[in-house]
């Protein structure tokens, strides 16, 4: 790689600060009727988060040489639908989580009724956004495959499918294959679907490169959880704007629970090499996209 650390961190900066731009294009405004629910939206939505599934499709769209324009909203409607999965994630019948990213969560900041409301209107805006946003490719079939990657990725296939598994799976032995597959689904789902709709952003990338950078997301989806896991049990509640410990306070199963932190860590570095590996065959427009992987093992938040 020959991006320097700040070569890279000046480049997330500008990323986050564009996301940040776009996002609040997108969210109607905090004075516009019904105002308690548009306030409790952009409470969860803005100046929050480490954007990671936005670098992910900029970074994945400069890898295939697609526009920053094209990818604006791709890029919007995953941290959106990451966001509603969050607000509803820290539900009392949920996680019952009190803290995200540093403040009340939706439902302690607004109320229960707002919280499940917020999410269910972030899910629409993610695709209203997918649907009408004139920047984006003007192929139909693309803007079609996009959407349909998103929708797979966020439903009882994907993210929502992996969060039943997890609530079903509390204080419950799962072995390996079964966990795998639950942060496959919870997590991966919307990592691999960030990669996916950069990658296809301008309608122009050929199968075989899409199957390869598809492995790199699908190693990086589950490393990301993987460490999401460790830094509940290393990290401290106030470096991770939640609460540290919340896994082993509702049993959870997780990585380090089931096979020991160390071969967690070793699962962790051994999917970081075969995303890496993936993107032998793609010169220095894909240094972002190696740069978010590296983040994502070795964050510390
Ligand atoms: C937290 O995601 C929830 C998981 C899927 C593990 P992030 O760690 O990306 O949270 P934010 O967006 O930075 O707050
Ligand atoms: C969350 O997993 C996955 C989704 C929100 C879809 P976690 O429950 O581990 O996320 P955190 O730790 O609360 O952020
Ligand atoms: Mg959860
Ligand atoms: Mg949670
Ligand atoms: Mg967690």
């Amino acid at each position: 790689m020959n991006m320097t650390s700040s070569d890279i961190a000046a480049q997330f900066k500008t990323y986050q600060d564009r996301i940040e731009k776009v996002l609040d294009h997108w969210l109607p405004a905090s004075e516009l009727s019904p105002t308690r629910l548009h306030e409790s939206m952009r409470y969860s939505v803005l100046e929050g988060g480490k954007r990671v599934r936005p670098l992910l499709v900029y970074a994945a769209g400069k890898a295939v040489g697609a526009s920053e324009e094209q990818l604006d909203g791709p890029a919007a409607a995953v941290e959106i639908i990451h966001v509603y999965s969050l607000i509803h994630d820290d539900l009392p019948a949920m996680d019952d989580d009190d803290l995200r990213r540093g403040k009340p969560t939706n439902h302690k900041a607004f109320d229960e009724a707002t919280a499940i409301l917020a999410g269910d209107a972030l899910q629409a805006l993610a695709f209203h956004i997918l649907a009408t946003d004139p920047r984006m490719t003007d192929a139909p079939q693309t803007r079609l495959e996009i959407i349909r990657t998103l929708t797979h990725a966020s439903g009882s296939r994907g993210m929502a499918g992996g969060q039943a598994i997890d609530l079903a799976s509390e204080g419950k032995e799962l072995n390996i294959t079964e966990l795998e597959n639950m942060h496959i689904h919870k997590t991966g789902a919307l990592i691999r679907a960030s990669v996916l709709m950069g990658a296809m952003a301008d309608g122009q990338i050929d199968a075989d490169r899409l199957e390869r950078l598809d492995h790199f997301a699908k190693c990086i989806g589950l490393a990301f959880q993987i460490q999401d896991d460790i830094l509940d049990i290393e990290s401290d509640t106030e470096t991770l704007g939640k609460m540290q410990g919340a896994d082993e306070a509702r049993n959870k199963p997780t990585y380090p629970a089931i096979i020991g932190m160390e071969a967690s860590k070793e699962e962790a570095k051994i999917l970081y090499d075969d995303a890496m590996a993936s993107l032998s065959d793609i010169g220095e427009e894909a240094d972002l996209l190696r740069a978010v992987a590296d983040f994502i093992v070795n964050r510390k938040h």
